[in-house]
């Protein structure tokens, strides 16, 4: 049966129809109308959906509506805009690190959780905190570059 639920994406207090075990992706790309966070494999396996709960990366298409009541989530849309890019999203375009952009949402926001915790990881930190995020083009040398380079730009 369908219940209402409040949640707190990007800052803002929104309310979700659902049922509670839907998947906290199917709310953000459907009704919310935050479509960054992209399904993938849908089983925890790609990270395509990583989304930040309470600051840890989590995967939306395993959150349930229930889990993510009350608890602050933010999204790729709350991470820069496209008149105020954050370090991480302008890294990644100087960097190239990407090609179809498809898993790139959710490669930043799980480097956002890394560099909120480590400022500073060398590339093989970097890799494992990324491990779980899956780049069907092969970017992810790049996408390596890109987060030394945040680093160094949010060091300044
Ligand atoms: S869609 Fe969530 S991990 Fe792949
Ligand atoms: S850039 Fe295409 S899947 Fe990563």
């Amino acid at each position: 049966m369908a219940e209402t639920f409040k949640l707190r994406v990007n800052g803002v207090a929104r309310q979700v129809d659902g049922d509670s075990d839907m998947p906290l992706l199917y709310a953000l790309r459907g009704p919310l109308g935050l479509v960054g966070a992209k399904y993938g494999c849908g089983s925890e396996q790609c990270g395509s959906c990583s989304v930040l709960m309470d600051g840890v990366r989590a995967f939306a298409c395993k959150i349930t509506l229930a889990q993510a009541a009350s608890r602050d989530i933010v999204t790729i849309e709350g991470i820069g805009t496209p008149d105020n890019l954050h370090p991480l999203q302008k890294a990644f375009m100087e960097e190239h690190a990407f090609q179809c952009g498809y898993c790139t949402p959710g490669l930043i926001v799980t480097a956002k959780a890394l560099l909120d915790r480590d400022p500073d990881p060398d590339a093989a930190a970097i890799a494992s905190a990324l491990q779980d995020n899956l780049c069907r083009c092969g970017s992810h040398g790049r996408v390596i570059a890109a987060v030394r380079r945040a680093a160094k730009e949010l060091a300044r």
